[in-house]
């Protein structure tokens, strides 16, 4: 596809193409588990659907559309991509990750990984500086979230992009809260783009699924050749409502990104709510690289209440309405979380405090309802 192609356009013919065998528009579910051979070696080019299958092709070839890559690889999970990444690496290596980044990722680095010999550094990575410091001669793989879940922190993908490129490190971006249509890593020199389509490439809190799109050749083999010796791939039906997902991305995202201005400002001007957490406000420490990197700031916003008790905290989050308490993030209905006791639950809490995390913090999701009703339902439910 064109490199000039206009975003509606991508998003909605990201590797669409009729099904050969029948005209279908839509890319079939190819629910099999094997393929049959006319002789041994010979066959169409699927072999076994944990190492291909023609709806996982298609979205593999939507994903690297999407964010401007060569390859993509879908995987069972988020979680399950972000393994596959850290498997290219030895005992003894080191990575450099972020201090604020989805409770999953951290808990996968120090309670599968690091008894492997993995070493990870947790490192502010709002200042590159903090990153250099970081780097040994061991250092393999620079690991950043941006905007990070839930503290919605801004790193410079460009900068730390050089920095890895200066040292030989690669740099993998978990793109999950921006998605590919406010942000694309690759192009600003990432090795590797990470997605949780769980989230706002699936649209639909309906599938659990992750993602890697990478450009280098090698990379992309050693990645494929553990995609298919670990097996964590993910089924015909559920690449299919992801590929359904991405066509409606850019819609989506236009009205995430609506509501979410309007909820953050409505956040900043209520007279109970303390600290509100949203890379579009102009005072926020990564506002202009937010601004430089970003198409746009999304629908995450999380905030804390005057009262910063974990009491206060709970009874917003019981008594809203539209807003269901849930963890996950990026469908088309809204969902409110307590990070402390859900999604970040997995980090240790005086690392969570040390790093900003408190326990009254609630994270939002905004959707694509009206913005007007999920501001009366916050309304209620703050009081
Ligand atoms: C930023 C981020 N990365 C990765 C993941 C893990 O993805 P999954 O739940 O699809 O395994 C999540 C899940 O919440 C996330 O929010």
């Amino acid at each position: 596809m064109s490199s000039t192609i206009k975003p509606a356009t991508k998003f909605i013919h990201a590797g669409a193409a009729p099904d050969p065998s029948t005209g279908a528009i839509m890319t079939p579910i190819y629910q099999t588990s094997t393929y049959v051979q006319e002789a041994p070696g010979k066959n169409k080019g699927y072999e076994y659907a944990r190492s291909q299958n023609p709806t996982r092709k298609a979205l593999e070839d939507a994903l690297a559309v999407i964010e401007n890559g060569k390859y993509g690889l879908a995987f069972s999970s988020g979680v399950a991509a972000t393994d596959a990444v850290i498997k290219l690496l030895q005992p003894g290596d080191e990575v450099i990750a972020g201090n604020d980044m989805y409770g999953g990722t951290y808990r996968l680095f120090t309670k599968i990984f690091e008894k492997f010999g993995i070493k990870f550094h947790y490192v502010n990575m709002q200042e590159v500086q903090h990153i250099k410091a970081a780097i040994t001669p061991h250092t393999r793989l620079i690991w950043t979230e941006t905007p990070t879940n839930p503290l919605m922190n801004i790193t410079d993908i460009a900068a730390v992009a050089a920095l890895a490129k200066t040292n030989n490190i690669l740099l993998c971006v978990d793109n999950t809260f921006a998605s590919p249509y406010l942000q694309n890593p690759l192009d600003l020199g990432a090795d590797i783009v990470m997605h949780s389509s769980t989230k706002y490439l699936g649209g639909h809190s309906d599938t659990i699924q992750g993602a890697l799109v990478m450009n280098d050749t090698d990379l992309r083999d050693k990645l494929y050749f553990i995609q298919k010796s670990c097996g964590a791939v993910p089924g015909p039906m559920d690449c299919f409502l992801v590929l359904r997902g991405i066509k409606t991305l850019h819609v989506r995202m236009k009205e995430h990104c609506a509501n979410g201005i309007v909820i953050a400002q409505w956040l900043r001007k209520h007279p109970k709510i303390g600290k509100v957490y949203w890379p579009g406000f102009e005072d926020h420490p990564g506002y202009a690289i937010a601004k430089k990197q970003m198409r746009g700031f999304g629908g995450m916003i999380s905030f804390e209440l005057k009262d910063d008790s974990i009491e206060a905290a709970i009874r917003v989050l019981s008594s809203t309405k539209l807003f269901s308490l849930a963890e996950s993030l990026g469908g088309v209905e809204s969902l409110i979380n307590h990070p402390a006791s859900m999604t970040h639950a997995s980090i240790p809490k005086a690392e969570r405090v040390k790093n900003g995390l408190s326990d009254s913090l609630i994270r939002l999701s905004v959707g694509i309802e009206d913005a007007e009703d999920l501001i009366a339902d916050l309304g209620q439910a703050i009081g």
